[in-house]
Order: C-alpha cells, then structure tokens, then sequence
C-alpha cells in the first residue's frame, strides 16, 4: 500500500492574469492572456504529494458551485479521493485573482468562501491515520489545531507551512514539528519590518519562533534554495538555475513534495533537497496545481 500523506487545506478556483507588470495602487492595467485553473495551497500541495507517489487525503471544504465541480473534478483525475472534502450550501467554492508579470512575479487575492468554514472541517478529521500531517493556514486556525491534535494521538509528525502570515497563527507552532516559510512570511511572523539578508540574520529570526527544541524551521528563498535551522545548527540548500516561467504554487510544490519524502522515510535534508528540485520543475510551468511535477520528473532532474 502506499505510504499516505493527510493534508488539511485549502480549495480555490485560480484566475491568473498575466501581464507586463503589476498594478501599483490606483492604477489599472490591460493583460494579454486570462485563465483558470485549480489552485489554493491544500489542492497543490495534495497534487504535488500525489504526483511525487504518495497516497493523499485532503480534507477542505468546496461550496455547491460550478467551481466546486471543477475541483473535485481535478481531484479525481488526480488520483485524490474527494470524501473528505465538505460541499457546503451557504459559502461559494474559494476564488483567487492571481497576477503574474513578465518577469514570473506575482500578486494575489484570495476569497476564502468554503475553505473558512470551520465545523464541517473539524467533523471530518476524526481517526485518520498518516506519517505525516500538513497543512497552511488558508483554513481556519480551529480545525489545524484539531487536525494536529488528530496527527499527536495517530503518533504522526506534523508540517505547518505558515502561508499567509497571519500572527494568530503562532498559536500552533507548539503543535507543529516543521515550520515551514518564505522570507517574507519569516519577516511578518518575527516582526522584522523587511526580510533579513544573509542566512546568520535569517537563522536568528528562525530561532525566535522557535517554541520547542526538538523543531526544525525550514525558510524557502526563491532563486537562492532553502535555510534549515534547529537547535543544533544552520545550513543552506541551494535551488538549481532555472529560467522562471511563473512562480505560483512554488512554495506549495515544495511543502507537498517534502511531505511526500518525509511520509516514505527519508531524512529531512534530503526531503528538502528533492523539494527544492520538485519546486525547480514547477516555477518552469505556468499554473500552480498544473505545474506539479511527477516522481519520474524529479528523479530525471
Ligand atoms: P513561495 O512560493 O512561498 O514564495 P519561494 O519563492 O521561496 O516560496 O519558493 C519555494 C521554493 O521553490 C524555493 O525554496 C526553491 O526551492 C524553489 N524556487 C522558487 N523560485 C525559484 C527559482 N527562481 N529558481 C529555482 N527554484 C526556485
Ligand atoms: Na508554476
């Protein structure tokens, strides 16, 4: 049987608008190309566990809309079963407006809709088993902290991808094995006003999350790799040199991929290794779930 990854997240109906360059304030733009496709962190991380060999269960909640069809839809091709996701009356399936520029940069809105739903998320967390548990916080803070109590009782080790930064959310860090987060998210959570510079200034603003002993922080750095910083140490892993194609679900490529490694086993600076290039592959492809790559991909990388 395949070894499983539990994954507590998200659902969105991605639109990405690609343009020259990002709107500032006030302005408005025209853009060359328009499209949708799925997205919304717990769907691309489940896809990219799921493309890298890992059986998936997904718990999130979509609304009773043409969007929710779509996504359960991407779930199925995928391989991933849809029973724990919730189909609820009174909230719309999560939309993100996502701009991307020339250059692969990108700004997003999320309307979370479904996915801030809290009762019917906790409802469906109850006796699943995993080695792994990951989630982000584009869900409700209540059903991670059930979702990690569930992965403390099934003896299970738990990822939390701090994405979005939302400060409430240290709450659960006593309750998470791995943080996982940009430098931007690093920044917000440690209330430094920009993102630290070299790995001494980022290791120092790691530690300071740092509520347990036993945690590792894992900072993700675009273009320049990933930070791994515990108790005993820091160290950097660099990403390969990629031409950038489109940078959404980069990170989301990267926590799926880790989980996938860390489920099968693997020691956590290899999981990092092979998520770095996993996410690579990603930021080549255009979409964010579209853009996972799959286990022969990476290997061939
Ligand atoms: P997020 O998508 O959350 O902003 P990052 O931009 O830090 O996250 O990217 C996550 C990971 O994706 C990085 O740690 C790296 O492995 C990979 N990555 C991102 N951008 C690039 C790039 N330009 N070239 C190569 N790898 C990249
Ligand atoms: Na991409």
């Amino acid at each position: 049987m395949a070894v499983t990854v539990a994954i507590l997240g998200s659902l969105n109906l991605d639109v990405v608008f690609s343009c020259d360059s990002l709107p500032a304030p006030g302005e408005t733009i025209l853009c060359s190309d328009v499209r949708s496709g799925p997205g919304g962190k717990g769907l691309n991380q489940a896809v990219a566990a799921r493309r890298a060999g890992c059986a998936v269960i997904l718990i999130g909640a979509v609304g009773r809309d043409a969007n929710g069809v779509t996504l359960l839809g991407t779930l199925e091709q995928e391989g991933i079963d849809p029973d724990r996701i919730a189909r609820l009356d009174d909230a719309p399936t999560g939309l993100a407006h996502i701009m991307v520029d020339r250059g692969g940069e990108n700004s997003i809105v999320v309307a979370s809709g479904a996915n801030k739903a809290d009762f019917p998320l906790r409802s469906l967390i109850d006796g699943i088993e995993a080695p792994v548990f990951l989630a982000q916080l584009e869900v409700g803070l209540a059903p991670i902290k059930a979702f990690f109590a569930q992965a403390r009782r099934a003896g299970s080790r738990t990822i939390l991808n701090a994405a979005p930064a939302i400060p409430a959310a240290s709450a659960l860090f006593e309750d998470s094995d791995i943080l996982i987060l940009n430098e931007h998210e690093l920044a917000q959570f440690s209330g430094a006003s920009r993102p630290a510079s070299d790995e001494a200034a980022i290791a120092e603003a790691a530690r300071s999350l740092m509520v347990r002993d036993d945690q590792a922080i894992i900072v993700t750095l675009g273009a320049r790799g990933t930070q791994i910083i515990d108790a005993t140490g820091s160290r950097r892993i660099p990403a390969r040199m990629v031409t950038v194609t489109d940078t959404t679900g980069a990170g989301d490529c990267f926590c799926g991929v880790l989980a996938a490694s860390l489920a099968r086993g693997a020691a956590l600076a290899d999981a990092v290794g092979r998520a770095n290039l996993a996410a690579s592959l990603a930021v080549q492809r255009s979409g964010a779930a579209a853009a996972m790559p799959t286990a022969a991909e990476i290997d061939a990388a």
